[in-house]
């Protein structure tokens, strides 16, 4: 009897220009489009293994060992049902190929960064599950084609499919065809940039991206401005900046759209606040460590930037990373600085939420 099983996995990614809202919650489309960093190859993935057996008697999921429901037109039965779809007309144009879109799915899937990293993992997470999908299915389909389903899943996972830099264009058609991850730059064209993580805190963040971000939509003016004005010159001006190699710009554009993000969640009604006072203390030295050298006639040496919670992520170049963790040691006596057993530079508990 053959066996049909696949395991593959996808990394983290981080976005310089942040998604913040959707047009179209069920196809998870979004109200602009965003850019992201995907973190190290090796470090920080999702690890999936998919298998299809004609004795498996329903669709199956278990996270880090727990098993998860998959719940009946949800976001992963959406995703493994899009997959199957795939995989049904490859089986209809080679009638020799075996029916595995009629057999019933088991999914395992784990990641390998610390969980006290306090990072979502849900972007590196349905990037896996469709790619193991994709793999067991044997299916023809390109990152971005995959990345049309990953999305479903999670938004930020539709960029995931993707090492390097990597754009998410929102796209116009009520479908959502159009709405896919195509990559600005591998990470082989600017491989010095690395990514700097501080766990502030490891908390569960008090409201959720899908949640909040509905709740911005719904009530927030100034997102209006955001994504009408703002968002479409910066992501021309962040490629540009990649393509260029120009750290200053990408760094000055990727610090202000963090900061304009956390203004549209304080903007949101009620307010949404998910950065907290270390967080901002981090800024304050990034703000410094950077003046300083512009004074001095550099440029931006860092750039920080913070998704849904209080946790900084710091772009640098190579050569300043250990000045960073020292200066942040310094500032936060209490904080460890790590490399972990993936090679993770950060610096965890740098102070408690
Ligand atoms: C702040 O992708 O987690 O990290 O599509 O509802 O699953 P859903 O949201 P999610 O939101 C990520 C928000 C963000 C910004 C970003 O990654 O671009």
């Amino acid at each position: 009897m053959s066996v049909y099983q696949a395991t593959t996995s996808a990394p983290v990614n981080i976005a310089c220009i942040k998604y913040w809202g959707k047009r179209d919650t069920k196809l998870i489309l979004p109200t602009n489009s965003s850019l992201s960093v995907t973190l190290d190859q090796d470090h920080l993935r999702s690890t999936t293994t998919s298998r299809a057996d004609t004795s498996f008697d329903k669709d199956r999921l278990w996270l880090n060992g727990i098993e998860e429901e998959i719940k009946d037109g949800g976001r992963l039965a959406t995703c493994i049902k899009e997959m199957k779809k795939l995989r049904r007309e490859v089986e209809d144009k080679n009638s020799n190929e075996p029916k595995l879109s009629t057999f019933a799915v088991h999914i395992c899937s784990r990641n390998n960064f610390p969980t006290a990293a306090g990072l979502a993992s849900s972007a590196s997470g349905f990037a896996a599950l469709v790619s193991s999908l994709a793999a067991l299915y044997a299916l023809p389909a390109s990152p971005s084609q995959l990345s049309l389903i990953a999305r479903q899943g999670s938004g930020s996972a539709c960029r995931s499919l993707f090492g390097g830099f990597v754009a998410w264009e929102q796209g116009s058609l009520p479908d959502g065809s159009d709405s896919l991850a195509i990559e600005v730059a591998p990470q082989s064209h600017w491989p010095d940039i690395h990514a700097l993580i501080c766990v502030v805190s490891d908390d569960k963040k008090g409201t959720s991206s899908t949640s909040g971000m509905q709740r911005t939509v719904e009530t927030s003016p100034l997102l209006q401005h955001r994504i009408k004005n703002v968002v479409p010159v910066r992501m021309e001006a962040i490629k540009k900046a990649i393509l260029a190699r120009d750290f200053d710009s990408f760094a000055r554009i990727t610090m202000q759209d963090s900061n304009q993000f956390h203004a549209v969640a304080l903007d949101t009604d009620p307010p949404i606040f998910y950065m907290n006072d270390v967080s901002r203390a981090i800024i304050a030295l990034v703000t410094e460590y950077n003046r300083v050298s512009v004074e001095n006639g550099g440029m931006l040496k860092a750039a920080y930037t913070y998704d849904a919670g209080p946790n900084a992520v710091i772009y640098t170049p190579k050569e300043n990373i250990k000045d960073i963790v020292s200066i942040i040691v310094k500032y936060f006596p209490q904080a460890e600085a790590f490399k972990d057993p993936f090679g993770l530079f950060g610096a965890q508990g740098v102070g408690e939420g």
